[in-house]
């Protein structure tokens, strides 16, 4: 049983660290956040790099825009994630993360097979990929926020939460940018904008 074996390790840290029950408990689940925020970390360092290549490929212009605003935000998500390490007196330590690496891979190779689409079609497998990136991203930083909660965090609570919010609004405006592209597709909409037809539009 989850329960017995949680029970296990927190008296585990009872005797090492000779802890009462509860703060075995909570400094159990700290380290459990901790590892949460190391992968996250290299999720994060993950997709500055990956962004930029995105934004490159893309063809429509709000697309590409989302993609560079993104790339912004990212790099304001790798410094909350140090501030939380900072807060939680732990090392910013990154860890292997083997899904947004598997991910990314799938980005590139989305990239690669565009170059022979055209370009709605490349567009809406930009889409795709970088909606499964902010779900993951949503997962991860929305049961990161709820341990940083239980353990009486709730400022590394708060902090992990504003990112997943700006997650979620990553993830919305990427939906928003699919409906022209559809119709585009099925021929009841206007053209969308790319950079060759130079017609940027404010967003
Ligand atoms: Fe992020």
């Amino acid at each position: 049983m989850a329960g017995s074996k949680c029970r296990a390790s927190a008296e585990t840290f009872n005797t090492d660290l000779n802890l009462s029950f509860e703060d075995g408990l909570i400094y159990m689940l700290q380290e459990v956040l901790t590892d949460q925020l190391k992968d996250l970390l290299h999720a994060e360092n993950q997709l500055v790099k990956a962004l930029p290549k995105m934004a490159k490929a893309a063809k429509d212009e709000h697309l590409k825009s989302a993609f560079t605003d993104h790339l912004e935000q990212t790099k304001g998500h790798v410094e909350r994630l140090k501030q939380a390490f900072e807060m939680l007196e732990e090392p910013a330590k990154a860890k292997v993360c083997t899904g947004m690496a598997g991910l990314v891979e799938e980005g590139s190779e989305v990239i690669e097979e565009g170059k022979e689409l055209d370009a709605v079609a490349a567009d809406l497998g930009l889409i795709a990929a970088a909606q499964r990136v902010e779900h993951y991203e949503i997962a991860a930083y929305g049961t990161s926020a709820k341990f940083a909660e239980s353990i009486g965090r709730e400022d590394v609570a708060e902090l992990l939460s504003q990112t997943l919010e700006e997650e979620k609004e990553a993830d919305q405006l990427l939906t928003q940018i699919t409906q022209p592209l559809l119709d585009a597709a099925s021929g009841q909409g206007a053209e969308p904008e790319t950079e060759e037809a130079g017609t940027r539009r404010s967003r």
